[in-house]
């Protein structure tokens, strides 16, 4: 069942700064963008590295071991050596809080 994950305050994460949080079953990287948020799982499609250690620039983030990249609102590969779309999660802000849409089945 989904259900809305409080991570951290409004304004905990600088514009342009990213932070990893855990949610039940999958560790999170949360992104702010120009004070917009968004979320990826924090695992390389290829070959299963923290995307948080990668690089971001603009809507997009790079892998720091192959250098795969990928757009941190939809989640789809925009450079190989990965082809496989990282998972997005949805994000809003909710009495002064940034959470994250949690929609594992377990
Ligand atoms: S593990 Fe990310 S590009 Fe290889």
């Amino acid at each position: 069942m989904s259900s809305w994950v409080d991570v951290a305050k409004h304004g905990a994460i600088s514009p342009g700064e990213m932070s990893v949080f855990s949610l039940d079953h999958v560790e999170v990287v949360v992104i702010n963008l120009d004070d917009r948020y968004f979320a990826i799982e924090d695992v390389c499609t290829h070959d299963g590295s923290e995307i948080s250690s990668g690089c971001l620039r603009g809507y997009s983030i790079e892998c720091p071991r192959h250098g795969a990249r990928f757009d941190i609102r939809s989640g789809e590969v925009l450079d190989p050596p990965a082809y496989e779309a990282v998972r997005v999660f949805q994000t809003r802000i909710y009495n002064g809080m940034i959470q994250v849409l949690d929609d594992s089945e377990e």
